[in-house]
């Protein structure tokens, strides 16, 4: 039987986790595969760490270079996060031919065609099926279970962490702090956790949905982010009446068909949404993720699982250790390369074009006329109102006026904002959220 020796770096909420399902799971696996994994060794930054579950001190080290440099070591996963020393462990590994396994979709995502580019120089290959949606295997669909397919759209709920706040803030009335320690203390955050409630992680797995459908390396950069940050119970409260669910949302959207040279606009961002109560996604809870994808073969298709925590990602790790170990077996490694650009290349529509309803919540002053004003500015720049709700019982100076608009194009929406904000009768900054119907 074959065995690979790993060299794994980093031994945290991931690390861990693989240790342990290699521990369970490894012999069923080398039944499966016919490949037994061995683990060289573990670089950490502090190996005196007190560690759940326990890792034996003698897997463990500080030196990750040693590690990757080890010659018995045949495949390194690189699971230490951020993407400065783990650019450069990737980037060691791989010009000295052994193949990387990483989780790292900011890594991924920020320098994934320098890495492709190594990986191909030096005969090596990258597997990143951990790094969008933990357990569910997106990365694998979508290069592989999909190539017959053009991808019309994908609307992923690709963050644990958020998922799970804006659950427990609307189910269990959490306030945005406690939610974001319980996701902390899941193992589900990030060690940054900005990056989860800014919407950054997110925007990183989007990107490289995006990329792996449309064939040309999406640049995270030119594309809209917003998180959770700022979103009120109010705001969730008052979306569950008009029948819908708040969601941070990672969108792929193709807006023109390619033909005659006219190459396809495609629209990405992440940012909270309104989905209708009765939309699957709607009953995405917790720390589940979802990615659904629209192909123009296949159709509406649904994946989903668990999008964070050690178990979870220990799986999509394992799924790529199994590939891995394959490639290297009969001595394909490039079988499945990590991207591959292809035809369907195109630019990105930016945010201030693209047109969709939303949902728009102002503070008034309760007086006649208030409305009639509104109502001008939004018609002169022909927005239109689809309802009205002025929630009862608010006391104080202001009031919630809360407006649906029809589809309006976002460059316009704001405009109108910035005249409506100027009225003596508005008391605070608007409120507006896109809505997501899932018409075409
Ligand atoms: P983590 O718990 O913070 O673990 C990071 C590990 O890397 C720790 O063991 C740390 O050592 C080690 N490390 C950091 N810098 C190092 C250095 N310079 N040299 C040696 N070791 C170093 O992070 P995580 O949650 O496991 O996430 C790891 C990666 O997986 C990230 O890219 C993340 O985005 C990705 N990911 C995480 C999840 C999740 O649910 N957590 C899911 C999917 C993907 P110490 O233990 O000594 O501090
Ligand atoms: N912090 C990430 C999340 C981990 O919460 O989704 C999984 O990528």
């Amino acid at each position: 039987m074959l065995t690979i020796n790993l060299g794994i770096i980093g031994g945290g909420t991931v690390g861990g986790g693989v240790y342990q399902a290699l521990k369970k799971n490894g012999s069923l696996m080398a039944s499966r595969l016919s490949v037994r994994f061995r683990i060289a060794g573990i670089a950490v930054r502090n190996p005196r760490k007190k560690r759940l579950p326990h890792i034996p001190q003698s897997l463990l080290t500080k030196d990750w270079k040693s590690l990757v440099q080890n010659p018995k070591v045949n495949l390194v996963v690189e699971l230490m996060g951020g993407t400065t020393t783990a650019r450069t462990v990737v980037l060691e590994a791989l010009k000295l031919g052994k193949s990387v396994v990483t989780a790292n979709k900011a890594l991924i995502c920020e320098h994934g065609e320098e890495l492709f580019s190594a990986s191909e120089k030096y005969g090596a290959n990258i597997y990143y099926e951990a790094a969008v949606a933990g357990g569910i295997p997106i990365i694998k669909v979508l290069r592989e279970s999909f190539s017959g397919n053009r991808v019309q759209s994908i609307h992923g709920i690709l963050n644990g962490t958020c998922n799970y706040m804006l659950c427990q803030m609307r189910e269990s009335g959490l306030d945005f702090k406690t939610a974001l320690q319980q996701a902390t203390d899941l193992g589900y955050a990030e060690a940054d956790p900005t990056l989860d409630v800014d919407g950054y992680d997110a925007l990183h797995k989007i990107c490289i949905l995006a990329s792996l459908a449309h064939g040309h390396w999406i640049d995270s950069s030119k594309t809209h982010v917003e998180g959770i940050r700022n979103i009120l119970p109010l705001d969730v409260h008052f979306a569950q009446s008009l029948g819908y669910s708040v969601k941070l949302l990672g969108v792929v959207k193709t807006t023109s068909i390619e033909k005659k040279g006219i190459r396809p606009r495609i629209q990405v961002a992440v940012h909270p949404t309104l989905i209708p109560l009765d939309h699957v996604l709607a009953s995405v809870n917790g720390v589940f993720n979802a990615v659904y994808l629209k192909g123009d073969r296949v159709g509406d298709s649904l994946l989903y699982g668990e999008g964070a925590g050690a178990n979870a990602t220990a799986s999509a790790i394992l799924s790529d250790l199994g590939d891995a170990a394959l490639d290297h077996a009969f001595g394909s490694h490039r079988r499945v390369p990590p991207f591959v650009p292809h035809s369907e290349s195109g630019s990105i529509l930016p945010q201030s074009e693209t047109v969709s309803p939303f949902y728009l919540r102002l503070s008034v002053v309760d007086r006649p006329g208030t409305l009639a004003k509104i109502a001008a500015i939004l018609a002169e720049s022909e927005i239109g109102i689809s309802s009205v709700m002025q929630p009862e019982g608010h006391e104080g100076k202001s009031v919630p006026l809360i407006m649906m608009i029809h589809d309006a194009r976002e460059a316009s929406m704001n405009q109108a904002l910035k005249k409506i904000s100027r009225l003596k009768v508005i008391k605070a900054p608007p409120v507006l959220y896109r809505v997501e119907n899932f018409i075409d």
